[in-house]
């Protein structure tokens, strides 16, 4: 299947940045969101995004206004060959969308699900027949960051997944296939791995909020972006690779791996890393925050597009 025609269900923080994506790969999008001047907003996003999209070679083929704005669901779906959903993160709501779109369906197309914390169990109940609906899990923003997680399951048809991994690669995603459902998928676990022991530093007061982050993103984090944790112990110990790596560190990683903290969010911890995070932002606002966020975000993804593999 080709792919021309796209669908967004939801039109937020997340349906807005794939819409920008879809049409700057030279997919046709159709929308649907009710919110009240919708259009608008998603239409303010698309032209922000589309300068980074031009930088980073995601748009030469992309028309920004191939975008339709729809009255429903059903017909935001209709001849769409690929339907990427992103209502609100509540069973009820993506059970009714799932309801009103099913009969509207083009034969074969692929819906995909954006939610980050509902199983595709919980969600193929909304469905009659859930063989050609995936979990599609981005990173926000879509448009920036490659990864997507893709799940199907014993209910899903044969080629579905592999159908909906090439649509996701041919529009410049990343994807990895997740074997089997798991709360949080993969990306968000890792991520809250990360967090709880950086949170449970700063409860012990061995750094401050910013020296913990600083040792993730002026260390590890900038090897993280080039490999993953285990490739990168892979080259840890000289041309023996991972089991020369091993070797020499089985006992530090277990010794260090009993000593992890089992830390969890009470409000005395939520207001020290308040504290910590108003004295690491150094007065600047969450805006200028993020602007500078996205601008190395772009940056990063710019000069290491050309060297994968
Ligand atoms: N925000 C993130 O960081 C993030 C990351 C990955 C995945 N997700 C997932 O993406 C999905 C959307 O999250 P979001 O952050 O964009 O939320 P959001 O609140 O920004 O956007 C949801 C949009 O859906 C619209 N909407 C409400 N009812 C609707 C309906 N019946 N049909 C169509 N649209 C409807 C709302 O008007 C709103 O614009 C969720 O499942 C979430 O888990 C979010």
């Amino acid at each position: 299947m080709t792919f021309s025609h796209t669908s967004c269900l939801g039109g937020g923080v997340i349906g807005a940045s794939w819409a920008a994506l879809f049409l700057a790969s030279g997919k046709s999008v159709s929308l649907y969101d009710p919110a009240a001047d919708s259009d608008k907003s998603v239409k303010a996003y698309i032209e922000t995004a589309w300068p980074t999209l031009e930088r980073l070679g995601l748009a030469e083929k992309g028309n920004p206004d191939n975008i339709t704005f729809c009255q429903s669901a059903a017909e935001a779906v209709e001849g769409a060959d690929f339907i990427q959903e992103n209502v609100p993160e509540r069973i009820a709501i993506k059970h009714a969308t799932f309801a009103d779109i099913e009969p509207a369906l083009k034969e074969g197309a692929i819906v995909a699900s954006s939610a980050s914390g509902l199983t595709l169990s919980q969600m193929q109940d909304g469905w009659q027949n859930p063989s050609h609906f995936v979990l599609g899990h981005p990173f926000n923003p879509p448009h920036l960051i490659p990864l997507v997680e893709v799940l199907g399951n014993d209910k899903t048809a044969e080629g579905v997944v592999e159908g909906a991994r090439a649509f996701y690669e041919s529009i410049g995603k990343i994807t990895i296939r997740l074997n089997k459902e798991k709360n949080g998928h993969v990306a968000n676990r890792l991520q809250a791995a990360i967090w709880r022991e950086a949170i449970s530093l700063v409860a012990e007061g061995v750094a401050s909020v910013e020296d913990v982050d600083k040792a993730v993103w002026a260390g590890p984090g900038l090897r993280w972006a080039t490999m993953g944790p285990t490739g990168l112990f892979h080259l840890g110990a000289g041309a023996g690779g991972l089991p020369s790596f091993l070797d020499h560190f089985t006992d530090t990683f277990n010794g260090w791996w009993d000593d992890l903290g089992q830390i969890y969010l009470n409000d005395e911890i939520k207001q020290k890393i308040t504290d910590g995070m108003s004295q690491s932002a150094q007065g600047k606002s969450v805006e200028e925050l993020a602007k500078k966020r996205d601008a190395m975000l772009v940056a990063i993804q710019e000069a290491t597009r050309p060297l994968r593999d």
